[in-house]
Protein backbone atom coordinates (compact mmCIF):
# COMPACT_ATOMS: atom_id res chain seq x y z
CA UNK A 1 0.00 0.00 0.00
CA UNK A 2 1.35 3.26 -0.67
CA UNK A 3 2.13 5.55 2.22
CA UNK A 4 -0.32 8.55 1.38
CA UNK A 5 -3.82 8.85 -0.20
CA UNK A 6 -3.92 12.14 -2.14
CA UNK A 7 -7.15 13.40 -3.52
CA UNK A 8 -6.63 14.57 -7.46
CA UNK A 9 -8.77 16.94 -8.32
CA UNK A 10 -7.40 18.60 -11.99
CA UNK A 11 -10.88 20.65 -12.73
CA UNK A 12 -10.96 22.14 -16.13
CA UNK A 13 -8.78 24.81 -18.40
CA UNK A 14 -5.79 24.17 -17.97
CA UNK A 15 -5.35 22.74 -14.44
CA UNK A 16 -5.76 18.80 -16.11
CA UNK A 17 -2.38 19.81 -17.72
CA UNK A 18 -0.17 21.65 -14.81
CA UNK A 19 -1.75 18.94 -12.09
CA UNK A 20 0.21 16.60 -14.66
CA UNK A 21 3.03 18.24 -14.24
CA UNK A 22 3.27 18.59 -11.29
CA UNK A 23 2.84 14.68 -10.98
CA UNK A 24 5.94 13.79 -12.70
CA UNK A 25 7.74 15.59 -10.52
CA UNK A 26 6.20 14.30 -7.49
CA UNK A 27 6.93 10.79 -9.61
CA UNK A 28 10.39 11.96 -9.71
CA UNK A 29 11.46 13.01 -6.22
CA UNK A 30 9.91 8.86 -5.09
CA UNK A 31 6.74 10.38 -3.45
CA UNK A 32 5.34 7.21 -2.30
CA UNK A 33 1.21 8.22 -2.99
CA UNK A 34 -2.22 7.01 -4.47
CA UNK A 35 -3.86 9.37 -6.48
CA UNK A 36 -7.83 9.06 -6.01
CA UNK A 37 -9.45 11.33 -8.66
CA UNK A 38 -12.34 13.71 -8.00
CA UNK A 39 -14.81 15.47 -10.41
CA UNK A 40 -14.93 19.19 -9.61
CA UNK A 41 -15.49 21.97 -12.05
CA UNK A 42 -17.29 23.85 -15.12
CA UNK A 43 -18.38 20.66 -17.02
CA UNK A 44 -19.86 19.30 -13.56
CA UNK A 45 -22.40 22.32 -13.15
CA UNK A 46 -23.37 22.82 -16.69
CA UNK A 47 -24.11 18.68 -16.31
CA UNK A 48 -25.45 17.76 -12.86
CA UNK A 49 -26.04 21.34 -11.45
CA UNK A 50 -23.22 21.00 -9.21
CA UNK A 51 -19.65 21.92 -9.73
CA UNK A 52 -18.62 19.95 -6.47
CA UNK A 53 -20.54 16.61 -6.31
CA UNK A 54 -20.89 15.19 -3.24
CA UNK A 55 -18.74 12.45 -4.22
CA UNK A 56 -16.18 14.74 -4.55
CA UNK A 57 -16.22 15.65 -0.83
CA UNK A 58 -15.89 11.98 -0.23
CA UNK A 59 -13.00 11.72 -1.74
CA UNK A 60 -11.71 14.78 0.56
CA UNK A 61 -13.08 13.37 3.47
CA UNK A 62 -10.53 9.99 2.68
CA UNK A 63 -7.65 11.35 1.45
CA UNK A 64 -4.27 12.99 3.48
CA UNK A 65 -4.36 16.23 1.26
CA UNK A 66 -5.10 17.41 -1.80
CA UNK A 67 -3.79 18.60 -5.39
CA UNK A 68 -5.95 20.77 -6.82
CA UNK A 69 -5.55 22.17 -10.61
CA UNK A 70 -7.67 25.06 -11.64
CA UNK A 71 -11.65 25.84 -12.05
CA UNK A 72 -13.41 27.87 -15.03
CA UNK A 73 -16.03 30.54 -12.57
CA UNK A 74 -18.44 32.76 -14.47
CA UNK A 75 -20.71 35.29 -12.85
CA UNK A 76 -24.26 34.08 -11.77
CA UNK A 77 -26.29 34.61 -15.43
CA UNK A 78 -23.86 33.31 -17.78
CA UNK A 79 -23.92 30.30 -15.28
CA UNK A 80 -27.51 29.90 -15.73
CA UNK A 81 -27.12 30.08 -19.26
CA UNK A 82 -24.84 27.59 -19.49
CA UNK A 83 -26.48 24.29 -17.68
CA UNK A 84 -28.09 21.65 -19.32
CA UNK A 85 -31.73 22.05 -20.45
CA UNK A 86 -33.20 19.94 -17.88
CA UNK A 87 -31.46 21.70 -14.94
CA UNK A 88 -32.44 25.27 -16.18
CA UNK A 89 -34.80 27.38 -14.24
CA UNK A 90 -34.23 24.78 -11.01
CA UNK A 91 -32.87 28.00 -8.97
CA UNK A 92 -29.61 26.26 -9.16
CA UNK A 93 -26.97 28.30 -8.27
CA UNK A 94 -23.49 28.34 -9.29
CA UNK A 95 -20.71 29.05 -6.67
CA UNK A 96 -17.03 28.77 -6.57
CA UNK A 97 -15.82 24.93 -5.73
CA UNK A 98 -12.24 25.88 -4.00
CA UNK A 99 -14.16 28.67 -1.65
CA UNK A 100 -16.59 26.05 -0.48
CA UNK A 101 -13.63 23.75 -0.20
CA UNK A 102 -12.23 25.98 2.14
CA UNK A 103 -15.02 26.86 4.15
CA UNK A 104 -16.18 23.06 4.38
CA UNK A 105 -12.77 21.86 6.28
CA UNK A 106 -12.11 24.70 8.06
CA UNK A 107 -8.60 25.84 5.63
CA UNK A 108 -8.25 28.97 7.34
CA UNK A 109 -4.64 29.56 6.51
CA UNK A 110 -4.17 30.18 2.77
CA UNK A 111 -0.42 30.54 2.40
CA UNK A 112 1.35 31.64 -0.32
CA UNK A 113 5.08 32.39 -0.77
CA UNK A 114 6.77 34.82 -3.85
CA UNK A 115 10.21 34.31 -3.86
CA UNK A 116 12.37 35.32 -6.66
CA UNK A 117 14.20 32.73 -8.13
CA UNK A 118 17.17 34.01 -9.43
CA UNK A 119 17.65 34.10 -12.85
CA UNK A 120 13.79 34.45 -13.80
CA UNK A 121 13.99 37.36 -16.30
CA UNK A 122 10.27 38.04 -14.97
CA UNK A 123 11.39 39.05 -11.85
CA UNK A 124 10.54 42.83 -10.85
CA UNK A 125 13.72 42.50 -8.20
CA UNK A 126 15.83 39.49 -7.59
CA UNK A 127 15.84 40.16 -3.92
CA UNK A 128 11.72 39.61 -3.02
CA UNK A 129 10.81 36.70 -0.65
CA UNK A 130 7.30 37.64 0.67
CA UNK A 131 4.80 35.04 2.16
CA UNK A 132 1.16 36.03 2.24
CA UNK A 133 -1.07 34.52 4.84
CA UNK A 134 -4.63 35.41 4.27
CA UNK A 135 -7.75 34.28 6.08
CA UNK A 136 -9.73 31.94 3.80
CA UNK A 137 -12.84 31.10 5.43
CA UNK A 138 -14.65 33.70 6.45
CA UNK A 139 -14.23 37.70 5.08
CA UNK A 140 -16.42 39.36 2.39
CA UNK A 141 -16.17 35.83 0.52
CA UNK A 142 -18.30 33.92 3.88
CA UNK A 143 -21.17 34.57 1.04
CA UNK A 144 -23.80 36.16 3.02
CA UNK A 145 -24.70 38.33 0.60
CA UNK A 146 -28.36 40.18 0.00
CA UNK A 147 -29.87 40.66 -3.80
CA UNK A 148 -32.55 42.03 -3.91
CA UNK A 149 -32.02 43.01 0.05
CA UNK A 150 -35.16 41.72 2.43
CA UNK A 151 -37.24 44.63 3.65
CA UNK A 152 -36.39 42.92 7.07
CA UNK A 153 -32.63 43.47 6.91
CA UNK A 154 -32.90 46.67 5.73
CA UNK A 155 -34.92 47.85 8.99
CA UNK A 156 -32.71 45.74 11.36
CA UNK A 157 -29.52 47.14 10.12
CA UNK A 158 -31.38 50.70 10.01
CA UNK A 159 -32.36 49.79 13.68
CA UNK A 160 -28.39 49.05 15.04
CA UNK A 161 -26.55 51.91 13.02
CA UNK A 162 -27.63 55.22 11.82
CA UNK A 163 -25.36 54.88 9.07
CA UNK A 164 -27.98 52.50 7.33
CA UNK A 165 -30.92 55.44 7.29
CA UNK A 166 -29.17 56.63 3.48
CA UNK A 167 -30.32 53.36 1.88
CA UNK A 168 -33.39 52.78 3.27
CA UNK A 169 -35.63 54.20 0.27
CA UNK A 170 -33.68 52.48 -2.59
CA UNK A 171 -35.51 50.24 -4.04
CA UNK A 172 -34.61 46.59 -3.28
CA UNK A 173 -33.72 45.09 -6.21
CA UNK A 174 -31.58 47.77 -6.23
CA UNK A 175 -29.88 47.54 -3.41
CA UNK A 176 -26.84 44.64 -3.13
CA UNK A 177 -25.13 43.82 -0.09
CA UNK A 178 -22.03 41.69 1.12
CA UNK A 179 -21.66 41.28 4.58
CA UNK A 180 -18.00 41.16 5.81
CA UNK A 181 -17.63 38.77 8.21
CA UNK A 182 -14.58 38.57 11.49
CA UNK A 183 -14.60 36.31 14.16
CA UNK A 184 -12.16 36.60 17.00
CA UNK A 185 -10.41 32.99 15.88
CA UNK A 186 -10.61 33.53 12.89
CA UNK A 187 -8.54 36.50 13.04
CA UNK A 188 -5.92 35.04 15.69
CA UNK A 189 -5.61 31.53 14.10
CA UNK A 190 -4.22 33.21 11.13
CA UNK A 191 -2.34 35.55 12.76
CA UNK A 192 -0.90 33.15 14.74
CA UNK A 193 -0.16 31.21 11.53
CA UNK A 194 1.66 33.78 9.99
CA UNK A 195 3.91 34.69 12.97
CA UNK A 196 4.70 30.89 13.53
CA UNK A 197 5.86 30.86 10.46
CA UNK A 198 7.67 34.19 10.67
CA UNK A 199 9.46 32.41 13.51
CA UNK A 200 10.65 29.16 11.94
CA UNK A 201 11.43 30.83 8.68
CA UNK A 202 13.49 33.42 10.30
CA UNK A 203 11.36 36.41 8.89
CA UNK A 204 12.25 39.50 11.33
CA UNK A 205 8.83 41.03 10.63
CA UNK A 206 4.90 40.13 10.09
CA UNK A 207 3.06 42.96 8.14
CA UNK A 208 -0.92 42.93 8.97
CA UNK A 209 -2.59 45.11 6.32
CA UNK A 210 -5.86 45.69 6.99
CA UNK A 211 -8.06 49.26 6.45
CA UNK A 212 -8.59 50.03 10.25
CA UNK A 213 -9.06 53.95 9.41
CA UNK A 214 -12.10 53.55 7.54
CA UNK A 215 -13.20 49.76 8.17
CA UNK A 216 -13.50 49.63 11.97
CA UNK A 217 -15.12 46.71 12.97
CA UNK A 218 -13.57 44.48 11.03
CA UNK A 219 -9.83 45.63 10.18
CA UNK A 220 -10.30 47.08 13.39
CA UNK A 221 -10.73 44.06 15.70
CA UNK A 222 -7.66 42.03 13.07
CA UNK A 223 -5.54 44.40 14.14
CA UNK A 224 -6.13 44.53 17.42
CA UNK A 225 -6.07 41.10 17.63
CA UNK A 226 -2.29 41.26 16.08
CA UNK A 227 -1.05 43.56 18.33
CA UNK A 228 -1.76 41.16 20.93
CA UNK A 229 -0.35 38.17 19.25
CA UNK A 230 2.47 39.86 18.48
CA UNK A 231 3.60 40.32 21.82
CA UNK A 232 3.88 36.65 22.49
CA UNK A 233 6.44 36.58 19.38
CA UNK A 234 9.58 39.00 21.04
CA UNK A 235 11.71 38.77 18.18
CA UNK A 236 9.66 39.52 15.32
CA UNK A 237 8.13 43.09 14.84
CA UNK A 238 4.71 43.16 13.74
CA UNK A 239 4.01 46.13 11.15
CA UNK A 240 0.31 47.85 10.35
CA UNK A 241 -0.30 48.96 6.71
CA UNK A 242 -3.34 49.76 5.01
CA UNK A 243 -4.16 48.02 2.18
CA UNK A 244 -4.14 50.52 -0.43
CA UNK A 245 -0.58 52.12 0.76
CA UNK A 246 0.83 48.13 0.77
CA UNK A 247 -0.15 48.03 -2.84
CA UNK A 248 2.03 51.16 -3.29
CA UNK A 249 4.86 49.57 -1.00
CA UNK A 250 4.99 46.58 -2.98
CA UNK A 251 5.23 48.24 -6.02
CA UNK A 252 8.27 50.65 -4.26
CA UNK A 253 10.03 48.67 -1.93
CA UNK A 254 8.93 45.10 -2.19
CA UNK A 255 12.35 43.77 -0.59
CA UNK A 256 11.66 45.22 2.83
CA UNK A 257 8.70 42.99 3.63
CA UNK A 258 8.06 39.82 4.68
CA UNK A 259 5.42 37.88 5.99
CA UNK A 260 2.15 39.72 5.08
CA UNK A 261 -1.19 38.69 7.13
CA UNK A 262 -4.32 39.81 5.85
CA UNK A 263 -8.22 39.14 5.46
CA UNK A 264 -10.22 37.06 2.92
CA UNK A 265 -10.32 40.06 0.57
CA UNK A 266 -7.06 41.95 0.40
CA UNK A 267 -5.19 39.29 1.00
CA UNK A 268 -6.52 37.78 -2.63
CA UNK A 269 -5.47 41.04 -3.94
CA UNK A 270 -2.07 41.18 -2.26
CA UNK A 271 -1.63 37.99 -3.47
CA UNK A 272 -1.86 38.58 -7.16
CA UNK A 273 0.20 41.86 -6.75
CA UNK A 274 3.31 39.88 -5.09
CA UNK A 275 3.05 37.06 -7.60
CA UNK A 276 3.75 39.45 -10.23
CA UNK A 277 6.57 40.67 -7.97
CA UNK A 278 8.10 37.26 -8.66
CA UNK A 279 7.37 36.16 -12.55
CA UNK A 280 3.51 36.33 -12.41
CA UNK A 281 0.78 33.26 -11.84
CA UNK A 282 3.28 30.84 -13.49
CA UNK A 283 4.98 31.00 -10.04
CA UNK A 284 2.53 31.08 -7.48
CA UNK A 285 1.57 28.56 -5.58
CA UNK A 286 -0.88 28.06 -2.60
CA UNK A 287 -2.06 26.00 0.33
CA UNK A 288 -5.09 26.19 1.89
CA UNK A 289 -4.56 24.61 5.09
CA UNK A 290 -6.13 23.83 8.19
CA UNK A 291 -5.95 21.60 11.26
CA UNK A 292 -5.98 18.01 9.98
CA UNK A 293 -6.18 18.56 5.99
CA UNK A 294 -4.47 20.47 3.20
CA UNK A 295 -5.56 21.26 -0.41
CA UNK A 296 -2.51 22.60 -2.33
CA UNK A 297 -3.17 24.50 -5.92
CA UNK A 298 -1.44 26.96 -8.27
CA UNK A 299 -2.78 30.20 -7.93
CA UNK A 300 -3.80 30.88 -11.34
CA UNK A 301 -6.91 30.32 -13.08
CA UNK A 302 -8.01 28.03 -15.71
CA UNK A 303 -7.16 30.02 -18.50
CA UNK A 304 -9.38 28.69 -21.04
CA UNK A 305 -7.76 29.96 -23.84
CA UNK A 306 -4.66 28.21 -23.52
CA UNK A 307 -6.58 24.83 -22.21
CA UNK A 308 -5.08 21.75 -24.07
CA UNK A 309 -2.27 23.43 -25.68
CA UNK A 310 0.36 22.21 -22.90
CA UNK A 311 1.86 25.44 -23.15
CA UNK A 312 1.35 27.43 -19.37
CA UNK A 313 4.60 27.71 -17.22
CA UNK A 314 3.97 24.35 -14.57
CA UNK A 315 6.32 25.81 -12.19
CA UNK A 316 3.00 27.11 -9.32
CA UNK A 317 1.56 24.02 -9.79
CA UNK A 318 5.43 22.15 -9.09
CA UNK A 319 5.28 24.35 -6.24
CA UNK A 320 2.29 23.16 -5.11
CA UNK A 321 3.12 20.47 -4.84
CA UNK A 322 6.47 21.21 -2.82
CA UNK A 323 4.31 22.61 -0.21
CA UNK A 324 1.99 19.48 0.14
CA UNK A 325 4.89 17.68 0.78
CA UNK A 326 6.68 19.94 3.14
CA UNK A 327 2.81 19.94 4.50
CA UNK A 328 3.01 15.94 4.95
CA UNK A 329 6.76 16.29 6.13
CA UNK A 330 8.31 14.99 3.51
CA UNK A 331 11.07 18.12 3.78
CA UNK A 332 13.96 16.38 1.50
CA UNK A 333 11.94 15.49 -1.25
CA UNK A 334 9.99 18.85 -0.62
CA UNK A 335 13.65 20.63 -0.85
CA UNK A 336 14.67 18.98 -3.98
CA UNK A 337 11.91 20.13 -6.00
CA UNK A 338 12.29 23.78 -4.64
CA UNK A 339 16.19 23.78 -5.89
CA UNK A 340 15.52 21.83 -8.97
CA UNK A 341 12.78 24.65 -9.54
CA UNK A 342 15.26 27.47 -9.49
CA UNK A 343 18.28 25.15 -10.92
CA UNK A 344 16.08 25.04 -14.01
CA UNK A 345 15.18 28.87 -14.02
CA UNK A 346 19.13 29.88 -13.32
CA UNK A 347 20.21 28.04 -16.31
CA UNK A 348 17.84 29.42 -18.53
CA UNK A 349 17.87 26.83 -20.92
CA UNK A 350 13.96 25.63 -20.42
CA UNK A 351 11.65 28.09 -20.68
CA UNK A 352 8.06 28.21 -21.18
CA UNK A 353 6.40 30.81 -23.23
CA UNK A 354 5.58 33.62 -20.37
CA UNK A 355 9.59 33.75 -19.71
CA UNK A 356 10.47 34.45 -23.34
CA UNK A 357 11.08 30.58 -24.60
CA UNK A 358 9.20 27.94 -26.15
CA UNK A 359 8.99 25.03 -24.08
CA UNK A 360 6.07 23.43 -23.47
CA UNK A 361 4.52 22.67 -20.04
CA UNK A 362 5.35 19.47 -20.29
CA UNK A 363 9.15 19.89 -21.78
CA UNK A 364 9.62 22.33 -18.32
CA UNK A 365 7.95 19.86 -15.86
CA UNK A 366 10.58 17.34 -17.65
CA UNK A 367 13.75 19.23 -16.82
CA UNK A 368 12.79 20.06 -13.47
CA UNK A 369 11.66 16.37 -13.13
CA UNK A 370 15.56 15.33 -14.30
CA UNK A 371 17.10 17.49 -11.56
CA UNK A 372 14.45 16.64 -8.98
CA UNK A 373 15.45 13.32 -9.18
CA UNK A 374 19.35 13.01 -8.69
CA UNK A 375 18.60 15.57 -6.21
CA UNK A 376 22.56 17.43 -6.03
C1 LIG B 1 -7.60 32.53 -5.58
C2 LIG B 1 -8.66 32.73 -6.61
C3 LIG B 1 -10.00 32.31 -6.03
C4 LIG B 1 -10.28 33.21 -4.87
C5 LIG B 1 -11.17 32.28 -7.01
C6 LIG B 1 -10.89 31.34 -8.16
C7 LIG B 1 -12.47 31.96 -6.37
O1 LIG B 1 -8.67 34.05 -7.04
O2 LIG B 1 -7.44 31.40 -5.11
O3 LIG B 1 -6.93 33.49 -5.24
O4 LIG B 1 -10.80 34.32 -5.05
O5 LIG B 1 -9.97 32.84 -3.75
MG1 LIG C 1 -7.05 35.19 -6.30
Amino acid sequence: MAKYRIAYLPGDGVGPEVLEAARMVLDAVGFDAEYVHGDVGWKFWCEEGNPLPERTIEVLKNTDACLFGAITSKPKDEAEAELAPHLKGKGLSYFSPIVAIRQMFDLYANVRPCKAFPGNPLNFRDDIDLVVFRENTEGLYSGVEFHPVPDEVVEVLGKHSPKMERFAAVPRDELAISCRIFTRKGCERIVRAAFEYAKQHNYPTVTVVEKPNVIRETSGMMVRIAREIAKEYPGIELWETNIDAMCMWLVKNPQDYGVLVSSNMFGDILSDLAAQLVGGLGFASAGNIGEDYGVFEPTHGSAPKYAGQYKVNPTAAILAARLMLRWLGEEEKAERIERAVADVIAEGKVRTYDMGGSASTLEMAEAIAAKAERGR
